[in-house]
Formats: structure tokens, sequence, C-alpha cells
């Protein structure tokens, strides 16, 4: 089912049961991954954050041909989904599959992996929540694995922070691949994963999101949020 916001600072309107896992994909593209894992766990609740509108109609006709009714499907940019509208120390296990690397320096900024992104997943995730996270690309896999993550103990922070510790990424057989990684695994590519648990920490609220718009993390959608995507009501 695609959701509809209707309003981007409240949390989703969607009456998640606090007694289901609730496990969310990122990038999800047309669902082939989240919509087999929700067919096989009809005891948890899934959402798909995707912000291409093909892919997100292409997921939904996929849950209504399987008759998933444990899916959900979200057209919004992830870090504002995080951000605003997913329940606090709600989710279970966050996916992040094949991210786009934006390999060139200056487009670094575009990418989901960073500060902003970490400080709102781990307000996200319960404790002990997981995140699992794959891609072809080495550079990106060596820039999240070895920058992104702070190190497990920060005592000399004032700030609150996240606290990740990593750990082993879940074993995934072809019937649990990707779109892009079944694509990938056909032309031989290697793959790389990782996955990191949400530790114990001194919790937090997170303010208003000021991003520069040299900074969006995807061409404006951030700052075109208010006007444009309430208009593209995907339903
Ligand atoms: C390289 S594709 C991978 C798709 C899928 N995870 C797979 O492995 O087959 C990246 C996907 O993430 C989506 N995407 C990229 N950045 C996003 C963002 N910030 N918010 C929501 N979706 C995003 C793109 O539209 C695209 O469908």
């Amino acid at each position: 089912m695609i959701v509809t916001v209707t309003d981007p600072c409240r949390p989703l309107p969607i009456d998640f049961d606090a007694a289901r896992p609730l496990e969310v994909e990122v990038g999800c593209g047309k669902g082939r991954f989240l919509t087999g894992r929700a067919a096989a766990h009809p005891d948890h609740d899934f959402l798909g954050i995707e912000r291409m509108l093909g892919r997100v109609h292409s997921f939904d006709e996929k849950c209504r041909r399987l008759k998933i009714s444990n899916a959900h499907v979200l057209r919004l940019e992830a870090l504002y989904t995080f951000w605003y509208l997913l329940p606090a120390h709600g989710v279970q296990t966050v996916y992040v599959f094949f991210p786009d690397p934006w390999p060139k320096r200056k487009h670094h900024s575009h990418r989901l992996f960073g500060p902003l992104f970490l400080r709102a997943l781990w307000k996200r995730l319960v404790v002990g929540g997981r995140l699992e996270f794959a891609t072809d690309h080495e550079e990106y896999f060596r820039f999240v694995t070895e920058e992104c993550f702070p190190p497990y103990e920060r005592p000399a922070d004032t700030v609150p922070q996240p606290v990740y510790r990593r750990v082993e990424p879940m074993a995934r057989g072809p019937e649990a691949w990707t779109e892009f990684e079944t694509r990938f695994r056909g032309q031989g590519l290697p793959i790389f994963s990782a996955a990191w648990e949400a530790r114990p920490g001194t919790d937090y609220e997170l303010p208003p999101l000021t991003v520069a718009p040299e900074d969006e993390p995807r061409e404006g959608i951030v700052r075109r949020i208010g006007k444009r995507f309430l208009q593209e009501d995907p339903a």
C-alpha cells in the first residue's frame, strides 16, 4: 500500500503495532527484497522508502499481486523520513542496499550516509535494532565503514551521540537479493556487506532539520517537499 503523507512534519499516518517488529528499507526500488521478506514474515511490518514514483508503483503492484498486506511504501526522501516521520525507537531493522554511491568528490554531500543520517537512524532504531548495508562500490563501502560510523565509546562528547556496534551482516541467499544485486552478482561483481547494532545511549531530540541547499542529500527534495511532494500525491 502506498502511504500518503499529508503533513511532512508529523509521524507517518500508519498505526504501527508496537508488538510487530517494523523493518524499513531505504531506496527499496521495485521491492524485490522487501516484498519477499514481507511474504516470509507475516508477523512483521515493512516500510519501503523510495524516491522514484515508477518504482513505488511497481512495489505496490507487487504487493497486490502477491496479496501482501504487511508492507507499505512511501515516496519520500530517506533522510527526511528518518528525521521526522518514523516512530522514535520503533524500528527493528533498517536495510540500505546499493544506495547511490555518488562517486565524484564534489557530489559526496549527496550521499545518504553521514552524521545527519546516523543521528536520525539511531533515534529511530530500537536498542539492539540493526542496520544492514550492502554495496558493489568499494570506495563507498570504505567510506561508510571507516569514516561514517563513530567509534563505540565517545566519552569526551558533551552532546549525546548515536552509539553503534559493528556486527556480522545477515546471510542472504538469492531469494533475498535486491534487483540491483541480482544484476551485479550476475555480472560477477564483488558485493560488500556490513551491519551495525544500535547500542544503549543517552537519548536526544532531533532539532528542526536545517540543511544548506548545497548540502541537501538529494537534489533539492528536502527544500521542495512542502510545495511539490504534496502536490504529487502518488496515490
Ligand atoms: C541503486 S538503486 C538500488 C535499488 C535497490 N535497493 C536495489 O538494490 O535494487 C538506489 C535506489 O534508491 C533510491 N534512492 C536513492 N536515494 C534516495 C533517497 N535519499 N531517498 C529515497 N530513495 C532514494 C533510488 O531512487 C533508487 O531506486
